[in-house]
C-alpha cells in the first residue's frame, strides 16, 4: 500500500523555487491524497513565477509517477503570494497570508483542535493551560467552540465579563488563568447556529476587544471538525502552533488526520498530537487497560510525520475535575494524569519558550 511518507520522500528530491532547499522543507506541498494507486498532490507556489511552477509541477509528476505502485498522478497548484513560507515560531507580522495582525502583548497563540467532538479537546486545553500557568507562564484561554463552549464550566467560572471604562472587555480569571468565551455572548439555554463568516467576525472582535494584558500563551479551544468555520478561524487567527486531540479509535483518528491536513493547508504548524483516553486506569486497582486499540496516535504520527506529544489515560477523576470546576491539574497535583499534562506543558515550553 502506498504511504504518504514514500511520496514525501520522492518530493524531497525536488529543489524549491530559486533552488534553495527542497519543496517539502519549504512547505510547498499542501496536501497528499492517496486513493488506492492514484495520488493527488496539492502544491502551494508563488503566483508570480510561472516558469518555476511548471518546472516543479513536472518534477513532482515525474518523481511520484516513478514510485512503484503508482498508476496515476494529479498535481494541483494553488497560487500563493511570493512570501517566504511560515516557519514555526512566534506570530508573524507582515505576512500576506495573515489577514489579522498578532494580538499585542500575546507571545504565542496555541490552537487546540480535534476532528470531532467529545474526544476531550476542552479538557486537554484547560489542563494544559493550568499546567503552563503552574510553571509560571501567563496564560489566557479563549473558547471559540461555537457548538458548545465549555471552558467556563470546566474552570468553574460563573458570571460574565463586564465592559470597563474603556471599550475593552476584561477576561474573567480562575485558578490563575484568564478566560474569554463565545459562551459569554450567548444565552446558555438557546442553541446558536453560527455560520462561518459570522463566527470569524465574532472571534476577531473578541480577540481584538479583550484586554488580555501580557500573555505568554493564549490557548484557543477551536470548534471540533474541519469544516468552513474551523478553516476560516485557522486562517483568521495568527496561530503559532496547533495541537490536535484524538482518541485511539479509528474513526477519531481519521478525523484527526483531516485536522492535520486543514492546518497544513493554511500553513499553521501542527506541534503535535495528544492521544486522550488512551488507556483505562482502574480507579480501584490501578491496572491499565487499552479499551480502544492502543497506539492509534502513533499510527497517524507515522503517516503524517507529526509527533505524539502525550497520552492521557481515561480516568473518572478527569471527568470529575471538569464537572466540579476543579480540573485535575489543580485538584490533584500528585496524580499521574496531572504528571502527563505537565509533561506535555513542558514540551510546549521548550518548543515555544515563554518570555
Ligand atoms: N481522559 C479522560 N478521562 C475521563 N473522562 C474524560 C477524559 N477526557 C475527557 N473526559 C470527559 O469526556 C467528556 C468530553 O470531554 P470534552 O473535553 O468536553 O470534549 P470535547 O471538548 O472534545 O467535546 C467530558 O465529560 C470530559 O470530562
Ligand atoms: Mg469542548
Amino acid at each position: 500500500m502506498l504511504e504518504s511518507a514514500q511520496i514525501k520522500q520522492a518530493l524531497q528530491t525536488i529543489p524549491d523555487v530559486g533552488g534553495g532547499g527542497d519543496i517539502v522543507a519549504a512547505q510547498r506541498v499542501a496536501n497528499i491524497e492517496i486513493k488506492g494507486d492514484v495520488v493527488k498532490l496539492t502544491l502551494m507556489l508563488p503566483a508570480e513565477n510561472a516558469g518555476e511552477i511548471e518546472r516543479i509541477e513536472d518534477a513532482c509528476f515525474d518523481a511520484v509517477s516513478a514510485i512503484a505502485g503508482v498508476k496515476d498522478v494529479t498535481v494541483v497548484t494553488r497560487k500563493a503570494p511570493g512570501s517566504p513560507q511560515r516557519q514555526p515560531g512566534p506570530p508573524r507580522t507582515g505576512d500576506p497570508f495573515d489577514s489579522q495582525a498578532p494580538i499585542p502583548g500575546v507571545k504565542h497563540i496555541i490552537a487546540v483542535a480535534s476532528g470531532k467532538g467529545g474526544v476531550g479537546k476542552s479538557t486537554v486545553c484547560v489542563n494544559l493551560a493550568l499546567a503552563l500557568s503552574a510553571r509560571g507562564a501567563r496564560v489566557g484561554l479563549m473558547d471559540s467552540d461555537v457548538y458548545g463552549p465549555s471552558l467556563h464550566i470546566l474552570l468553574g467560572v460563573d458570571g460574565r465579563p463586564r465592559r470597563g471604562h474603556t471599550k475593552e472587555l476584561s477576561p474573567l480569571e480562575k485558578h490563575g488563568v484568564k478566560l474569554m468565551s463565545l459562551g459569554f455572548l450567548t444565552d446558555d439555554s438557546s442553541p446558536v447556529i453560527w455560520r462561518g463568516p459570522i463566527v470569524t467576525g465574532v472571534v476577531k472582535k473578541l480577540l481584538q476587544d479583550v484586554d488580555w494584558g501580557e500573555l505568554d500563551y493564549l490557548m484557543i479551544d477551536l470548534p471540533p471538525g474541519t469544516g468552513d468555520v474551523q478553516l476560516t478561524l485557522a486562517q483568521t487567527v495568527p496561530i503559532t502552533g496547533a495541537i490536535i486531540v484524538t482518541t485511539p479509535s479509528e474513526l477519531s483518528l481519521v478525523d484527526a488526520e483531516k485536522g492535520l491536513r486543514m492546518f497544513e493547508q493554511v500553513h499553521v504548524p501542527v506541534f503535535g498530537i495528544v492521544e486522550n483516553m488512551s488507556t483505562f486506569v482502574c480507579p480501584h486497582c490501578g491496572e491499565e487497560t487499552a479499551i480502544f486499540d492502543s497506539g492509534g496516535g502513533a499510527k497517524i504520527s507515522s503517516r503524517t510525520s507529526t509527533d505524539v506529544i502525550g497520552r492521557i489515560p481515561l480516568h473518572p477523576d478527569v471527568r470529575a475535575g471538569g464537572d466540579t470546576g476543579r480540573p485535575i491539574v489543580v485538584a490533584d497535583r500528585n496524580s499521574p494524569i496531572t504528571g502527563a499534562f505537565f509533561s506535555i506543558a513542558d514540551k510546549i515550553l521548550e518548543r515555544y519558550p515563554k518570555a
